[in-house]
């Protein structure tokens, strides 16, 4: 299975917030399809896209089990990622609703679904044996995080007995000098991007942040790999919390860039690139951000993240503008992977 997101790791809620545009056209990537089933699920009409069809299969498991499962059968597959009844129940009810080449792709891995979704594929694998690692060396980790009376006892422990035992000079050096961050990075631009600059002693810093501002037992990536837990019903993909209306996506396999460029000029409310633009060199992005900015309505939104800040803005220099409300979003990122998590406009007339 060439699956490499089987859930985002980026914060749906978040671009929820920023591009939710009830009765209007927003363009994202598939990926894990979370935050597409999220702006769907509130109304608006999404159009995801992603290069890689099984990433689409995906959503289009997620989508035709949204239309048939409750939300208890919805939240054991899709965010505790394992559901011995997955295979009868997916024959039964799901099956029917694919479309044939993601039924013939699921017929083949729904076993998937059963014992460990999230953990046995694509990147959930290196983050769940980060997990393993962080409660052996911090024997007391899984109890912190779920005791913790606060988030500032919880930082308070987290400052003294856990960072510095996982985030030590020889972490950083291995993450900078080594191929360790390759599994999380499936992409060799992003990977030579991480492997830059400061991305590490950033990335801990967005972490203490992150466990500074609230409970990691709410937290749905941060309990999953540190406590080994999944996040309790609401806390997870915004999408499973229910109350669900009808879900408008439609999904294509295309390069983002182009699926941009063949948009009616001035079409579209919002847009999310993901991270894609750190999968690509300095033309390619250049290229995205003139789509985007063509494709956009006057004061139509674009959300990109970035793992490493880039010096020069070729958003901007496409003719958009960061909205302010961006200095702030990188630390409401509550994956803390990103450098950068910036809100775009198109200028009115
Ligand atoms: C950029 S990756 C990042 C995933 C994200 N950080 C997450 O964990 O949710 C998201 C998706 O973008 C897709 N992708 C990468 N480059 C693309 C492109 N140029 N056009 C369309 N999809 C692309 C990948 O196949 C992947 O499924």
């Amino acid at each position: 299975m060439t699956i490499l997101f089987t859930r985002a790791w980026e914060d749906d809620r978040l671009d929820l917030e920023l591009l939710s545009s009830p009765g209007q056209e927003v363009l994202v990537v598939a990926a894990a399809g979370d935050a597409a089933l999220a702006l769907a699920a509130c109304g608006s009409r999404v159009v995801a896209v992603d290069t890689n069809p099984d990433q689409l299969a995906l959503v289009r498991l997620k989508l035709a089990a949204a239309g048939v499962l409750d939300d208890a059968s919805l939240y054991r597959w899709f965010e505790v990622g394992a559901d011995p009844s997955a295979p009868s129940v997916y024959r039964q009810l799901v099956r029917p609703l694919l479309p044939e080449d993601a039924a013939v792709f699921w017929d083949g891995h729904i076993e998937a679904v059963v014992g460990g979704f999230h953990t046995h594929s694509g990147v959930g694998r290196p983050f769940a044996r980060l997990g393993r690692f962080a409660r052996l060396i911090c024997p007391g980790l899984t109890k912190l995080i779920e005791t913790a009376p606060d988030p500032s006892f919880q930082s308070a422990s987290w400052r003294k007995h856990v960072a510095p035992r996982l985030f030590g000079p020889l972490t950083h050096a291995a993450m900078r000098h080594t191929r360790l961050l390759a599994p999380l990075a499936p992409n060799r631009a992003e990977l030579d991007r991480m492997r830059t600059g400061g991305w590490s002693h950033g990335l801990v810093d967005r972490i203490d942040g992150v466990v500074a501002n609230g409970l990691i037992r709410r937290h749905p990536w941060w309990r999953p790999v540190f406590a080994g837990r999944p996040a309790d019903p609401g806390d997870g993909a915004a999408w499973l919390d229910g109350g669900r209306g009808p879900l408008d996506l439609t999904l294509m396999q295309v390069d983002l860039a182009a699926a941009l460029a063949s948009r009616p000029r001035a079409s579209l409310a919002a847009a999310s690139l993901s991270n894609v633009p750190d999968w690509l060199d300095a033309r390619g992005i250049d290229l995205l951000a003139a789509a985007a900015a063509g494709a956009l309505q006057p004061g139509g939104r674009l959300l990109v993240r970035r793992v490493v800040r880039p010096e020069s803005d070729a958003f901007v220099r496409a003719g958009l503008i960061r909205d302010p409300v961006s200095d702030s979003l990188v630390a409401r990122e509550r994956t803390a992977l990103y450098e950068a998590v910036d809100l775009y406009r198109k200028p009115e007339n």
